[in-house]
């Protein structure tokens, strides 16, 4: 499928978005191993969060998915669920991979996880090195460093490890195996990530001990199943905010989106740059913090980002690209080479697209240069089969003179399948 995108006016109006992907994985794993009835309610349905679904499902875990976005799951307790009769298919979905192999490293079946080509060559080694550590019986391609991953379950022992990479899917999956063990699971982090995991373990009553340096995870206490409301994904909520503040004129409200301080990096560096954005009637549900969002165009400079703030807007830096090439100023990302194993190598297809656009962007080993501002024009791209390119590539569509066709776009129903419908809820000519 391919998706023709014009220059457009500005946007304006006031929109949703689904519910967040990672918070919406989380609650499907958790819900299944708690005790108890989980009610979901603004769940994700999206490809990448069906597999764990699936997944889930195939474990022998009890789980309807309603009409209206909302899930109810009878928990099968920490050690209710059974051996899978078939491979588990993550599709493309690297969190359901590695929190699979976290949960299934300490039950006692045999269990092999499979996915799509982008999984298999996504690094496995980081999560099953620790988790042998820990008394995993683990294996994948090339000594585990690559799926198909097999996992016969055993005892597992505690941990106290420290994480080589700022990875939230690595701190999950050795949390989720800490929850089998006798003892207390210790993690820290060379950056904080997002604590989607810890916020909900600790409303679902977990032994669990959180820290500014570590989380500490105390085995064998069964978990309670609760509701939980999950708020919109700032992730998706990103390609909205950034065409507002990009597009002239262009005034939006993105209603309840999550604003998990490990998660709104790009509304700081967005603000850095000069956006006009105001944080309107913020509250907490289920542990995590929500909020409006209002949007409003304005000038932007550029910025530079380091090392530090990335794991805070990881999934957002594409989008920091195409914003850098409407501010005034060199913008300098550094400090991110995890993009280069993501979905795709993400600094080369943003980097390789935007070039064709007629940006100025110049590709570095753990980031990118961008020197704005720069008149882009519509051109034929690619998508790398990555959901979070072709969003990307959308925005930068919306101001380029003339027609941008975006080939392969159907990924982008990995994470948001209503983003086209959204999108013209706000477009001005
Ligand atoms: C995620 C963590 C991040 C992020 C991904 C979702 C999660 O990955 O990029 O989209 O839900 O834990 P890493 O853990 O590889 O940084």
């Amino acid at each position: 499928m391919e998706l023709v995108i014009e220059k457009i006016k500005k946007l304006k109006g006031n929109i949703s978005v689904p519910g967040d992907k990672s918070i919406s994985h989380r609650s499907l794993i958790l819900g299944s191993i708690a005790q108890g009835e989980t009610r979901i309610y603004n769940f994700l349905n999206s490809l990448d969060c069906l597999k764990t679904l699936e997944c889930m499902q195939a474990l022998g875990a009890e789980i309807e998915l309603g009409k209206d976005n909302s899930v109810k799951i009878k928990g099968k307790g920490l050690y209710g669920l059974q051996e899978p009769k078939d491979i588990l298919d993550v599709g493309n979905s690297g969190t359901t991979i590695r929190l699979l192999a976290g949960l299934l490293s300490g039950q006692d079946f045999y269990s092999v996880l499979n996915g799509d080509a982008s999984i298999r060559k996504r690094p496995m080694k980081r999560v099953i090195e620790p988790l042998r550590l820990m008394g995993a019986d683990m294996w994948g391609r090339k000594d585990g460093q690559f799926a198909p991953l097999s996992v016969k379950g055993n005892k597992l022992n505690s941990l106290q490890y420290t994480l080589p990479v700022a990875s939230a899917q690595v701190k999950t999956a050795l949390l989720l195996a800490g929850l089998y063990t006798a003892g207390e699971t210790v993690i820290k982090e060379p950056l904080p990530t997002r604590d989607h995991t810890e916020r909900m373990l600790e409303i679902m009553q977990a032994d669990l001990k959180i820290s500014p340096t570590e989380i500490k995870v105390i085995g064998g206490k069964e978990l309670k199943g609760a509701d939980i409301f999950i708020p919109g994904d700032i992730s998706s909520a990103a390609y909205f905010i950034t065409a507002a503040s990009i597009l002239r004129d262009s005034q939006i409200i993105i209603k309840h989106v999550g604003v998990n301080p490990t998660r709104t990096g790009i509304i700081k560096i967005l603000k850095k740059m000069g956006a006009r954005i105001n944080i309107l009637n913020y509250q907490i549900k289920s542990n995590e913090p929500q909020a409006d969002l209002k949007i409003e165009y304005s000038d932007l400079k550029s910025i530079e980002i380091r090392k530090e703030e990335v794991p805070l807007l990881i999934d957002e830096l594409p989008l920091v690209a195409v914003v850098a090439t409407q501010a005034q100023g060199k913008t300098v990302v550094s400090g991110a080479k995890e993009l280069r194993i993501k979905e795709t190598d993400r600094i080369k297809a943003i980097v390789n697209e935007l070039k064709k656009m007629g940006a100025d962007i110049e590709e570095k080993e753990d980031g990118f240069i961008v020197t704005g501002p720069s008149r882009l024009k519509g051109a034929v791209c690619e998508s790398y089969n990555d959901h979070r390119i072709a969003m990307s590539l959308v925005v930068a569509a919306l101001l380029a003179e003339g027609k941008t066709m975006i080939r392969n776009s159907e990924c982008i129903d990995i994470s948001f399948p209503c983003f086209e419908k959204t999108l013209q809820k706000l477009i001005y000519f």
